[in-house]
């Protein structure tokens, strides 16, 4: 389990990844930080594209650079999402995930300051 030092850097880092998503359409900027069992945390941000189902979740993104760079095995994850309450990843970030891990740990922050813990097999049982 994450000392509270990593969750807080792992929150900062999903805030930092939101800033860099491409959303002019949706305007739900999204960001996501998974910490992996090697220490290092990768980010992802929602990318979004004028034929909509070729959209990419903050979630997906940050998972398939982790994967492009040989990670597999993941411990924790956290989700900022713009808005008052958190928001929990969509489905097939769910299923995406759950290829590589039976549980992960995860944290959902809103923009507003809620925060949210929960976990994969509680969001996908
Ligand atoms: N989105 C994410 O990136 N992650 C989520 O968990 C929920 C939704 C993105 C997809 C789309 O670009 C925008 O948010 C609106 O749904």
């Amino acid at each position: 389990m994450p000392s509270k030092a990593i969750w807080k850097e792992l929150e900062a880092a999903a805030v930092k990844a939101s800033q860099r998503a491409y959303a002019p359409y949706s305007e739900f900027q999204v960001g996501a930080a998974l910490l992996t069992d090697k220490g290092t945390i990768i980010r992802g941000c929602n990318v979004e594209n004028a034929s909509f189902g070729l959209c990419l979740c903050a979630e997906r993104n940050a998972l398939t650079t982790a994967i492009a760079r040989g990670n597999h095995k993941f411990i924790a994850l956290a989700v900022a999402t713009p808005g008052q309450d958190p928001a929990p990843p969509c489905g097939l970030c769910l299923q995406m995930l759950a290829e590589f891990c039976t549980d992960l740990e995860i944290l959902l922050v809103s923009s507003a300051g809620k925060k949210e813990r929960t976990r994969l097999a509680t969001l996908l049982p």
